[in-house]
Formats: C-alpha cells, sequence, structure tokens
C-alpha cells in the first residue's frame, strides 16, 4: 500500500513521513508545494530522499491558489466571525485536492497530513478530499501516535535518525505558524492566554504602524469582473498581485488581526494574523462594488457572505452548497468593473476615489444637491413615504384605541 503524504520538510512531518513507514510498512510519495509559504521548497527534495522516499512531488502553486481560490473567495468579501479573512482556511482545499490527484496518478490508495485532532486543518483536509475522491483512506498521525509533546517528538527524531535541522535564517518561532501567499497566523506560546498582548518579535509581515511611513502611500487598483487585473495600470497575474500588495501592505502596517475564534470542533482559540494583501483587497472591492452593484443584490451578497465564509473555515470548499453560492457570487461580479484609488497610511487603507466608466450605477444628475433639471421629482417621495407608513400608522391607530 501506498500513501501520500502532505510533506512540509519540517520537523513534524519528517517524523510523521519516518512513522509511516514504520508503523504502517508502506511506500510514502511526498508533497510538497510553493503556496507562497516564503520558504523554499526544494530542501524538501533532498529530505525526502534522504528518507527512501522515491516518488517525491514540489510544485509551485502560488498561481492556482490565488486565481482559483483566494479571488473567488474575495468576490464574496468573505469574513469569518467579523475578523478573520481565512488565510489559513483557503488553502486546505487546494493541497486536498492536489492530495487525492497524487494519490490517483501514483496508485496511492491513502493520504496523510500533520494536522492535529484539536483543529480545523484536520476537517479541511479530510472532508475536502473524501469530497474529491469518496473512497480515499486517510491517516492522521497526530490522532493516533503518541507523540503528543515536542519533547517526545525530538526524542522520535533522535531516536530514528529524522535529521532536525535550524531554519537557515537562525529564528526558531515558538508559534505554530501558517504561511502562504494570503497570510500568515501564529497561534500558541504566549497567545495561548486571551489577556496577553503577543511579543512584538511575533510579526513578521507587517511594520508595527508606529513605525510605518509617516507619508501616505497612494495605488490604484484596476478590477475587472471582481478581480484585481492591475496595480497603478500596471497588469499583473493573481499572484503577482497578492504579493505586491503583501508587500505594499505590510510596509505600511497594514492587516494584524489579533483574534478569539471558534473552530468548527468546538473549542475557542486564540490567533494572530498578518493579511496586508488581503486587508486591502477587502476594502478595495467593496468599494468597486459600492459603485457597481445595485442595492438589493449587494444587499444579498451581505446576507450570504458569512454562511459562505462559514463554509470556507469549516472545510465544505468541493460541497454543492459552497459551489451554488459561487455561482451567484460570481454572476453578481459581471458589473464589477473600474478603478479604485487608495491611501495606505499606518495601519490604515483609506479609499479617496472609485469609477467606473463601463458600469456605474451612480448618476450624478439624479444624486445632486444642486438643481437635477428633473431627472428627480422631489414630490414623488410624497406618496412614497405616505404608503410605507401606511401599516405603521394602522398599527399606531390601534395602539391608541
Ligand atoms: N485558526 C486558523 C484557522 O483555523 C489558522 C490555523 C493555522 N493552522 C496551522 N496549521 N498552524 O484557519
Ligand atoms: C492544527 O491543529 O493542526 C492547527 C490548528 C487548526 O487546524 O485549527
Amino acid at each position: 500500500n501506498k500513501v501520500v503524504l502532505a510533506y512540509s520538510g519540517g520537523l513534524d512531518t519528517s517524523v510523521i513521513l519516518t512513522w509511516l513507514q514504520e508503523e504502517y510498512d508502506c511506500e510514502v510519495v511526498t508533497f510538497t508545494a510553493d503556496i507562497g509559504q516564503g520558504e523554499e521548497v526544494e530542501p524538501a527534495r533532498a529530505k525526502a530522499e534522504a528518507a527512501g522516499i522515491k516518488e517525491i512531488y514540489i510544485e509551485d502553486l502560488r498561481e492556482e491558489f490565488v486565481r482559483d481560490f483566494v479571488y473567488p473567495m474575495f468576490r464574496a468579501n468573505a469574513i469569518y466571525e467579523g475578523e478573520y479573512l481565512l488565510g489559513t482556511s483557503i488553502a486546505r482545499p487546494l493541497i486536498a485536492k492536489r492530495l487525492v490527484e497524487i494519490a490517483s496518478e501514483t496508485g496511492a490508495d491513502t493520504i496523510s497530513h500533520g494536522a492535529t485532532g484539536k483543529g480545523n486543518d484536520q476537517v479541511r483536509f479530510e472532508i475536502n478530499a473524501l469530497a474529491l475522491r469518496p473512497d480515499i483512506k486517510i491517516i492522521a498521525p497526530w490522532r493516533e501516535w503518541v507523540l503528543l509533546s515536542r519533547e517526545k517528538l525530538m526524542a522520535y527524531a533522535a531516536e530514528h535518525g529524522v535529521p532536525v535541522e535550524q531554519k537557515r535564517d537562525g529564528t526558531k518561532s515558538p508559534y505554530s505558524m501558517d504561511a502562504n501567499l494570503l497570510h500568515i497566523s501564529y497561534e500558541g506560546y504566549d497567545l495561548e492566554d486571551p489577556w496577553v498582548e503577543p511579543g512584538s518579535g511575533m510579526w513578521r509581515w507587517t511594520r508595527d504602524p508606529v513605525d510605518a511611513p509617516n507619508t501616505p502611500q497612494e495605488i490604484e487598483l484596476t478590477y475587472r469582473a471582481g478581480d484585481i487585473t492591475a496595480i497603478d495600470g500596471k497588469p499583473m497575474s493573481p499572484a503577482e498581485v497578492l504579493a505586491e500588495l503583501n508587500r505594499i501592505g505590510g510596509e505600511h502596517g497594514i492587516g494584524r488581526a489579533d483574534i478569539v475564534e471558534n473552530r468548527y470542533v468546538g473549542m475557542k482559540s486564540r490567533g494572530c494574523y498578518e493579511t496586508p494583501g488581503g486587508t486591502i483587497m477587502l476594502k478595495a472591492h467593496r468599494a468597486m462594488e459600492s459603485l457597481t452593484l445595485d442595492r438589493e443584490a449587494a444587499h444579498l451578497k451581505d446576507e450570504l457572505m458569512p454562511r459562505y465564509a462559514t463554509l470556507i473555515y469549516n472545510g465544505y470548499w468541493f460541497s454543492p452548497e459552497r459551489m451554488m453560492l459561487q455561482a451567484a457570487i460570481d454572476e453578481s461580479q459581471r458589473v464589477v468593473n473600474g478603478q479604485v484609488r487608495l491611501k495606505l497610511y499606518k495601519g490604515n487603507v483609506l479609499v479617496v476615489g472609485r469609477q467606473s466608466d463601463s458600469d456605474s450605477l451612480f448618476d450624478e444628475s439624479i444624486a445632486t444637491f444642486e438643481d437635477d433639471a428633473g431627472a428627480y421629482d422631489q414630490s414623488d417621495a410624497t406618496g412614497f413615504i405616505k404608503l410605507n407608513a401606511l401599516r405603521l400608522r394602522v398599527a399606531g391607530r390601534r395602539r391608541g384605541r
């Protein structure tokens, strides 16, 4: 039997790699993806080879990640529990998809991952994988083994000759982190007390807003069908857009969040996130929609959004209900075309202008406070108000009786 392992090359999945071979006496295929986590993926090859692995998949999925997962999600303005931009949640379905595809290509019947039994990630990997391949078998070592502490993992690694090397930049972080092009997350360590402010050394992608430039930076984003296609008039691919917005946003201290969230498995957990590009994208997209979407279409999107966000958070990307919502959201975006101008300043994203030559619903001749030359007949409002108040007046009379 053969198992495809989502392999980062880090300590946990390196131990899993050896453990799977010993415990299950199976052949392991490793899969390592660059989804913009900012770490080299190639070193995973030598490590896998050293562990005796023959089939090694290393892939650059950055464009697919942003084009097919991040962009569709931002069309919905998705936020979980009012705060979380779903940076980890949206990457899991792509990993799950590649895991089962590689399983089919290599004749494996099982996949494995390094998510713990306490979190959301296990659910996301497995539900999405099962949705795509109903007969896939799954091994989740964290739910089976006895290596439930750092210490025990290290001891196992030492005993079995699993190389434990320090990061090349010399930074050992005490946090549980996860990064991709959309965000970096931190959990555990001093964050386990929700009252304690994390040490300032924790944040990696953004400048402290206090130290950000004293002059605002202006940028212009171009939208086509709800997606950003250019920055300051320069056309860019989805992954290029997000990388560039992360860079600029990080400079200006944009996109830090410190949250207590409800995990799907039932516990509350505290996490910190840096989502500089995503924070800019959310604000700008709403500004673009404000000009181009019909009121009722926009309000309906806002009602559906929390459902859609929860589906992604809980691991239902490849569910019929998510795809159904996506079709509605995508349909609404046909008119979301134009430009948004922003100022970035000390942690803030300020919208200073929006325009759409082709699709604006903003009619200056109607909205003006000056003489509108008959575009809007103010006397129409008399009947509008009277009929809308009718039922309230009837009810008011009843109260008076
Ligand atoms: N709490 C966030 C989520 O559920 C982040 C999870 C981070 N995952 C990790 N393996 N460190 O989406
Ligand atoms: C994990 O438990 O593996 C990370 C946290 C999460 O999935 O929520």
